[in-house]
């Protein structure tokens, strides 16, 4: 019995893509920025994967993250601007914009103060934590957001150890949406982050789901998610909010 079960829990053909999502609203694709993509030709080979797999609007989210990737509005719209003359000259239709992935620190504050947030249609901010701890006055900076007009994301909350159910359900109660990486699921991160992934589907706390591509890698694991049955459940029976951002 076990055995059969086993089997049924990973389709062997895939029957679907990601057409009915039609936005990535998270991934490293624009050229020498960040960790993602280095040059417009790798950009082009991440764009064409994500396309075959049915996305029709990416939204690339460079890191902006003070030690590391000191990205403004100028060096995201100035990468912005050499992706689309490539797709352009390789004659590659798919809407492309930019907005950023934010690291919510001390920092990231007083960018809320500044006005210096990159932001999606609809006023959306994408944020992430850091992967070792929680930073502190995450609800008061919440509510600024939202004081102000923002609708905050975080990104990939099931990459995070040393959060609880309970405190993903609290930032969703405060207004946060929650963006899942779609990998996840494939344990692509490990198997604790799979489970919390899951866990977070069946709480129904998912409001996005995303490639957060910057390698070739992670596009191979983007087609392996359509394997996966909690994916089906996402994208067939699940109110995600990706359409939102065509
Ligand atoms: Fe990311």
């Amino acid at each position: 019995m076990f055995g059969i079960f086993k089997k049924k829990e990973v389709r062997k053909h895939i029957t679907f893509d990601y057409s009915s999502l039609m936005v990535d609203m998270h991934s490293h694709v624009l050229p020498g920025i960040d960790d993602g993509a280095q040059t417009p030709e790798e950009s082009i080979a991440l764009i064409k994967k994500m396309m075959a797999l049915g996305i029709k609007k990416i939204i690339a989210t460079p890191h902006i993250m003070v030690d590391y990737y000191r990205n403004t509005a100028e060096t995201i719209n100035g990468a912005l601007e050499i992706l689309k003359a490539e797709l352009k000259k390789e004659n590659i239709n798919i809407i492309v914009e930019a907005a950023a992935e934010h690291y919510f620190d001390e920092t990231f504050e007083k960018r809320v103060d500044d006005g210096k947030l990159m932001v999606m249609k609809g006023n959306y901010v994408l944020f992430e934590f850091s992967f070792i701890n929680q930073p502190p006055n995450v609800i008061p900076v919440v509510q600024k957001l939202k004081d102000l007009g923002y609708k905050p994301i975080l990104a990939h909350p099931e990459r995070y150890p040393y959060m609880e159910l309970e405190q993903f359900k609290t930032l969703h109660d405060w207004g946060v949406s929650l963006q899942l990486n779609t990998i996840s699921l494939t344990g692509y991160y490990g198997k604790e982050a799979k489970k919390m992934a899951e866990t977070l589907i069946d709480n129904q706390l998912v409001d996005f789901i995303s490639s957060d591509m910057h390698h070739l890698r992670h596009a191979e694991a983007l087609k392996n998610s359509l394997r996966m049955p909690y994916l089906e459940k996402l994208l067939f029976e699940y109110p995600l909010k990706n359409t939102l951002l065509m």
